[in-house]
């Protein structure tokens, strides 16, 4: 490439997809850490929850992500959804030449990096289930467990409300020896101090955005794509709920218009 179609090339958008809401924590990531990066995001809130479809169902709809923002000609697609990244990363990456990150090796990494001696993995239904963590953290000692209400609790914005606390007191109170706990969802930032708190500073918390940016930012500075422009973030929903601007601001950090997008 001439260094002028090169850049044209890296000056393209990063593309973000999620089922929702919860992918904009790796958004905050990505801008704290590459805040040059013009990035497209797309929240498939119509078709929330994706953690307790099928499998089938969840490579449908990641791949009508996928060719949302395939036509927004994006550099890159981050799938900032594990039950996403679970299930159809094989399948995007076999369809496309884009560069493309999930949110599960980076936090993988991140765990293995940390040098655990036993590990708990916390994740929607559908991500526990494809086994993908088991998978790769073998033969690490290894808790999973499944933690269904989390999405729609922090969703309502209860994260620290007691009806939460008792809900990680049920879900991880059967916990035994984890020095790592995996958060392998991207809804699960926002109950880290909470979890944090009641489980106590000896269980290191693996946070699948920043590990996830730091991901990006490593692919980007291989592939010579990174950008130098303004930081514009464009949010697209496929749904519009009547308490989207709370969520935003919730898991973004700060207020930023949306469209409504049709796949
Ligand atoms: N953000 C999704 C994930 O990381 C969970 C939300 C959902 O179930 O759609 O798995």
């Amino acid at each position: 490439l001439s260094s002028a179609k090169r850049s044209k090339s890296a000056e393209r958008a990063i593309g973000v997809f999620d089922s929702g809401v919860g992918g904009l924590t790796v958004v905050r990531a990505l801008r704290k850490l590459l805040p040059q990066e013009e990035i497209v995001y797309l929240g498939d809130l119509a078709r929330l929850p994706y953690g307790d479809k099928s499998a089938e169902t969840v490579r449908r709809y990641a791949l009508d992500c996928f060719h949302f923002l395939e036509r927004q000609d994006v550099k890159m697609v981050v799938i900032a959804c594990n039950t996403a990244t679970a299930w159809a990363i094989d399948l995007l990456q076999a369809h496309s030449e884009l560069p493309i990150v999930g949110v599960v090796q980076p936090a993988v990494d991140a765990t293995l990096k940390a040098a655990p001696s036993k590990v708990g993995v916390i994740a929607t239904r559908g991500t526990i289930n494809s086994g993908v963590f088991q998978q790769k953290l073998h033969p690490l000692p290894l808790q999973a467990i499944p933690c269904p209400l989390f999405v729609s609790l922090i969703e309502e914005g209860l994260t620290d409300h007691q009806a939460t606390e008792l809900m990680i007191r049920h879900y991880l109170g059967s916990l035994d020896q984890v020095d790592t706990l995996l958060l392998g969802c991207t809804h699960y930032p926002l109950l880290a101090p909470t979890i944090s708190r009641l489980m106590g500073p000896s269980i290191r918390l693996i946070d699948p955005a920043t590990s996830c940016a730091e991901t990006v930012a490593a692919e980007l500075q291989k592939t010579d794509l990174l950008a130098n422009g303004t930081g514009q973030v464009d949010l697209h929903f496929t749904d519009r709920p009547p308490h989207l601007e709370r969520l935003v601001e919730a898991f973004l950090g700060e207020q930023v218009s949306f469209k409504l997008a049709t796949l």
